[in-house]
C-alpha cells in the first residue's frame, strides 16, 4: 500500500449535530456527519489528507469545476453489525474506479493509501454516525473537483479530494416504475459513460424529470444508436429475469462497471442461478412480458442495493411485472446484505473491517 510522508491529522468539531438526527426515519443522503476528509492537489502532488469539521468550501468563481464540470465521485457504504463493528464492502474496487474516472476526466490519480487511510480514519471519527437500524447505513461520498482556476478550457492545476458521509435509509421509497427511453441517451461510445463523472448525472436529470411527470420514477437507458438495447437504470445497473435465466448487459464505454452488479453475478452463480451477460433488446423484453416469461426486472447499485421494478413503460404502454414470493431479487438482496452487514459467511472475501 505504501505509506504517507506525513501523518494524517484530525481536527475535531467543537459540537456534534448527532443528537438532532432521527435515526429511525432516515432519508437518503440528506444529512451529513460532523467531519469530512479533505486532500488538496497542488504543485503537481496530492498533499496529506486531513479530517476537518464538516464545512462549506470557498472556491474562486473561475474554478474549473464551475465551467467545465471537471468532477468525479464514488458511492460506498459503511455497515455496522450487531456487535458494533464497522464494515466496508469491496472498498478497493471503489478506489480503482475513482482513478479510472479520474484518468478519463484528466484529473490526477490519487494514491491508494490516501484513499484508504483517509477513509478509515474518517470512519473511526464518525463511528457513532453509522446507523444500526435495519436497512440503514452510512452512505459515503468520495469525490474530486477541479478547484484550480481559469477560463481556458483545459484541465485545472489544483483539485480537492473530499469524503463526506450521510447516514441514510432506502434510496427508493415504494415501488419502482421505470420508463424505457426512446429519445435521449445517457452515454455514447468513446464518451464518459463508464466514468462516475458528475456531468453524466446532470445530463440525466431532464429526461428523468420528463419520465417523473408521466408517473415513473426512473428512466431505463437504451443504446444511443438505435435505442434498442437495454443499458442501465439511472444510477443502477439493470438485471432482467426471463424464465429462470438472469440477464444483464455487458459493460462497455457507455455503462458504469457496478460493484453491486458484478457481486450479484457472482452470488447468482453461487446460488445455482443461470446467468447471461449479453446484449438484451427492448423487443425481447416486451415480447417476454407479453408471453408471460418476463419474471423480474431489478436495479442494482450501492445506493439502491437491489431494487425490484414493479412495472415498465414503453411506447405509451405499461407492462406490470408479477409479484413473486421467492424472487431472485429478494434472494440476492438477502445474500449481498448479509455479507455487507456481517450476518453471513463472506466466502468471496469482500468484507473489509474498519479498525
Ligand atoms: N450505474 C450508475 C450510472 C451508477 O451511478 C451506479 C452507482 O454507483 C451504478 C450503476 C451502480 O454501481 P455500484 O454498484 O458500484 O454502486
Ligand atoms: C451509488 O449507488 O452509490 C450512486 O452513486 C448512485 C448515486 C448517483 C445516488
Amino acid at each position: 500500500m505504501g505509506t504517507m510522508t506525513n501523518t494524517l491529522t484530525v481536527e475535531k468539531a467543537k459540537t456534534s449535530k448527532i443528537k438532532d438526527v432521527d435515526f429511525d426515519n432516515l432519508s437518503f443522503g440528506s444529512i451529513y456527519t460532523d467531519h469530512m476528509l479533505v486532500c488538496d492537489y497542488k504543485d503537481g502532488e496530492w498533499k496529506t489528507p486531513k479530517v476537518v469539521p464538516y464545512q462549506p468550501l470557498t472556491l474562486d468563481p473561475s474554478a474549473k469545476i464551475f465551467h467545465y464540470g471537471q468532477s468525479i465521485f464514488e458511492g460506498m457504504k459503511a455497515y455496522k453489525d450487531d456487535e458494533g463493528s464497522v464494515w466496508l464492502f469491496r472498498p478497493l474496487e471503489n478506489f480503482k474506479r475513482l482513478n479510472k474516472s479520474a484518468k478519463r476526466i484528466a484529473i490526477p490519480e490519487l494514491p491508494e493509501e490516501y484513499f484508504m487511510e483517509g477513509l478509515t480514519t474518517l470512519l473511526q471519527v464518525e463511528k457513532d454516525w453509522i446507523p444500526q437500524n435495519p436497512g440503514s447505513s452510512l452512505y459515503i461520498r468520495p469525490f474530486i473537483l477541479a478547484s484550480g482556476t481559469g477560463f481556458h478550457a483545459s484541465p485545472a492545476d489544483e483539485y480537492k479530494f473530499i469524503i463526506a458521509c450521510a447516514p441514510s435509509g432506502a434510496y427508493f421509497s415504494g415501488k419502482v416504475k421505470v420508463l424505457i427511453e426512446e429519445n435521449y441517451s445517457r452515454a455514447a461510445n468513446g464518451g464518459v459513460g463508464y466514468a462516475k463523472a458528475g456531468g453524466n448525472y446532470a445530463g440525466q436529470f431532464y429526461p428523468t424529470q420528463l419520465a417523473i411527470e408521466k408517473g415513473y420514477n426512473q428512466v431505463i437507458w437504451t443504446d444511443d444508436n438505435e435505442h434498442e438495447y437495454i443499458e442501465e437504470a439511472g444510477a443502477m445497473n439493470i438485471f432482467i429475469r426471463i424464465n429462470d435465466t438472469l440477464i444483464t448487459g455487458p459493460t462497455s464505454d457507455r455503462i458504469l462497471d457496478g460493484i453491486t452488479r458484478k457481486s450479484i453475478l457472482d452470488i447468482a452463480k453461487d446460488e445455482g442461478i443461470v446467468t447471461e451477460v449479453r446484449k438484451i433488446s427492448v423487443t425481447e423484453v416486451v415480447e417476454a412480458a407479453k408471453a408471460g416469461t418476463l419474471k423480474e426486472m431489478f436495479g442494482a447499485g450501492t445506493a439502491a442495493v437491489v431494487s425490484p421494478i414493479a412495472s415498465f413503460g414503453y411506447k405509451d404502454t405499461d407492462f406490470d411485472l408479477p409479484e413473486l414470493t421467492d424472487s431472485y431479487a429478494s434472494r440476492l438482496k438477502k445474500r449481498i446484505t448479509d455479507i455487507q452487514y456481517n450476518r453471513a459467511e463472506d466466502k468471496f472475501g469482500w468484507r473489509f473491517k474498519v479498525q
